[in-house]
């Protein structure tokens, strides 16, 4: 074991949000421009041995859970075999995924096998319409259909995430929680950041008021349990069976309390999902630095993590579109 990584506030590292590709099949306007172009090269992904070797570096220093992200997880290649390997390595508790669900009917299965057990699932509207509007494709039957394989496989607990929108999917909040209800999900709505190419032009929708309206329609009680490792504040019906979590980044950050890091695909450390302070890694990995040299270089990097988000104060300000660091 190694001394855990603390940052200058004081905020203890255990959850690493680890991006394993920028592509995506879908273009959610919350998250990438359609005519994006600036993915990275293949040759710089790091490979899962450059990752598995960064990740047990991580856990050694007391990260215990790792969620893939993207772009899309899963359009990377052989992913539930670097979810096998990572979900090995001891003092590694809980291995997530967040996917658009495109693509979970082909790998729900194998994904399972490979030791993933929570699923968060981009879901932001049940009209196909919508969808297609959202996120420019019409993806809804495969998307529904690779929530039904996860519940069948017993993937829990299941999220689905939607980023509340006015105009947009504002008016179905009240039928998504309904149907996350009946279904055994937990619907969590979020504030849209500025990192898109739409979240910039429509600003975001507090999700106070929202809450309030479904606290009284649903019978809402503030939830005690401990749900994920994440910024999601829930509430849960009365009578135990419903739970929705509310995430808000832009109304009520919840930076002091942050407890993660971020490593994209091309392995650079972002120290923050709103700010520009990174360290790249592939240097070091591809220079023959030993672990230790790694873990000089992450404690380095760790004493960069701003204090907060400034997503309020430079809205008109793109760091990095979602898609580059995962969410
Ligand atoms: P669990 O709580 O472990 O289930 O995960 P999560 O909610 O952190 O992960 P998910 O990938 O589902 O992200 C849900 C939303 O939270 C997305 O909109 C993320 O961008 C947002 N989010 C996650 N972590 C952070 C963070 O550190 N800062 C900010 N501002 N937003 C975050
Ligand atoms: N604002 C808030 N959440 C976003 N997501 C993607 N882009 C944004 C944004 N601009 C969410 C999606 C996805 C999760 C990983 O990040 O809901 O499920
Ligand atoms: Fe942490 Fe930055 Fe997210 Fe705030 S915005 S919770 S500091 S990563």
């Amino acid at each position: 074991h190694l001394a855990p990584l603390v940052d200058r506030f004081g905020r203890k590292i255990d959850y690493l949000r680890l991006s394993v590709t920028d592509r995506c099949d879908l273009r959610c306007s919350y998250c990438m421009p359609k005519s994006f172009k600036g993915f990275e090269e293949p040759g710089d992904w790091l490979t899962f041995d450059e990752i598995e070797r960064v990740v047990g570096i991580f856990v050694r220093m007391g990260t215990t859970r790792v969620r893939l992200t993207g772009g899309e997880p899963l359009l990377r290649r052989h992913l539930p075999r670097l979810a096998g390997r990572l979900s090995q390595l001891p003092g590694l508790s809980d291995l997530s995924l967040s996917t658009n669900g495109t693509q979970l009917v082909k790998h729900a299965e194998a994904l399972y096998e490979a030791g993933v057990r929570r699923l968060n699932i981009s879901m932001d509207t049940l009209s196909r319409d919508c969808m297609i509007q959202i996120t420019g494709r019409d993806s809804m039957s495969a998307v529904m259909s690779g929530l039904d394989i996860a519940q069948a496989i017993g993937f829990a607990p299941i999220k689905l995430n939607m980023v509340v929108m006015p105009g947009i999917n504002l008016s179905e909040v009240q039928a998504m929680a309904e149907f996350c209800i009946n279904r055994g999900l937990i619907l969590r709505l979020i504030e849209t950041m500025p990192v898109g190419s739409t979240g910039l032009k429509s600003g975001f929708t507090p999700l106070g008021p929202i809450v309030e309206s479904l606290r009284q329609r649903l019978d809402l009680i503030p939830e005690i349990k401990v749900m994920g490792g994440g910024p999601a504040r829930y509430w849960r019906t009365r009578d135990g069976k419903g739970q929705i979590g509310l995430i808000t980044p832009m109304s009520q950050h919840f930076c002091e309390t942050c407890n993660r890091l971020r490593m994209s695909v091309d392995g650079t450390i972002y120290l923050c999902l709103g700010e520009d302070e990174k360290v790249e890694l592939r240097p070091y990995l591809r220079g023959g630095a030993t672990d230790a040299d790694i873990e000089h270089v992450l404690r380095e990097a760790i004493e960069l993590k701003p204090e907060r988000h400034h997503f309020n104060e430079t809205p008109e300000k793109i760091v990095r579109f979602m898609s580059q660091t995962g969410g």
